[in-house]
């Protein structure tokens, strides 16, 4: 079967109300940041079905024994927040994810060609191929930081289909590029925003999400 690139917009409640609170421009700072937190918590709720590793065992009740399923803490899951903005969603997907390992990456988008560079990878020079990685990054503009992302994933030994991108805004430049190259990636987002306007921001979108988050 060949494989295809899927996109989630949950369709939840709190994901609707956290996105609202971003989008309004008299959001201040510390309520930003709040509301990423949180929709880096929810999302990343929606993107650990049949992405969190599980494992079945009986168990004993004080009553009888019965079935049960655990998370598997044996299969390595990691997080990729991509600095500085990814950070705002890492905190709410750490509170769900408490023994995934956190690898920053570091990518600064230069503001006249937009395009990437690195400034920080903390990643391993191999990765166990069974890993599960959840990416974080508010904004898919586009579509050229999450591109060098999954390209220094992919150098690394993951395998795209068991890796999950939990963003916030993302365009549909970014999605398509995305899909071209990575069929079985699975993408949470809380939405798509039509048109990246000359400065290579999502419209309407969120404005600058890591100025917002540290308020800079
Ligand atoms: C923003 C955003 C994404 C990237 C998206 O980061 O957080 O990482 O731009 O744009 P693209 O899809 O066109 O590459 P930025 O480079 O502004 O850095 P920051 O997170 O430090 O603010």
């Amino acid at each position: 079967m060949s494989q295809q690139l899927r996109v989630y917009v949950p369709p939840h409640p709190l994901i609707k109300h956290w996105l609202a609170v971003a989008r309004d421009v008299n959001t201040p700072s510390v309520l930003f940041r709040s509301a990423i937190t949180e929709l880096g918590r929810w999302l990343t709720y929606e993107a650990a079905r049949e992405w969190l590793p599980t494992r079945d065992m009986a168990v004993q009740t004080p009553l009888d024994t019965c079935n049960a399923t655990f998370v598997d803490a044996e299969v390595p899951v990691a997080v990729i927040p991509i600095l500085r903005a990814g950070l705002g969603l890492l905190e709410g997907a750490q509170t769900l994810l408490p023994l995934a390992s956190i690898y920053h990456l570091g990518l600064q988008r230069n503001e006249e060609t937009l395009q990437p560079s690195c400034y920080l990878n903390s990643m391993p020079e191999k990765f166990d191929p069974q890993t599960r990685v959840l990416i974080t990054d508010p904004m898919l503009a586009t579509g050229g930081s999450i591109m060098a992302g999954m390209s220094e994933l992919v150098q690394r030994g993951i395998d795209p289909s068991l890796t999950r991108i939990v963003c916030v805004v993302s365009s549909p430049l970014a999605l398509q590029k995305l899909g071209a190259d990575y069929p079985g990636l699975i993408i949470y987002t809380a939405t798509i925003d039509e048109t990246i306007n000359d400065q290579g921001f999502i419209v309407p979108g969120l404005g600058d999400a890591g100025d917002r988050i540290f308020g800079t």
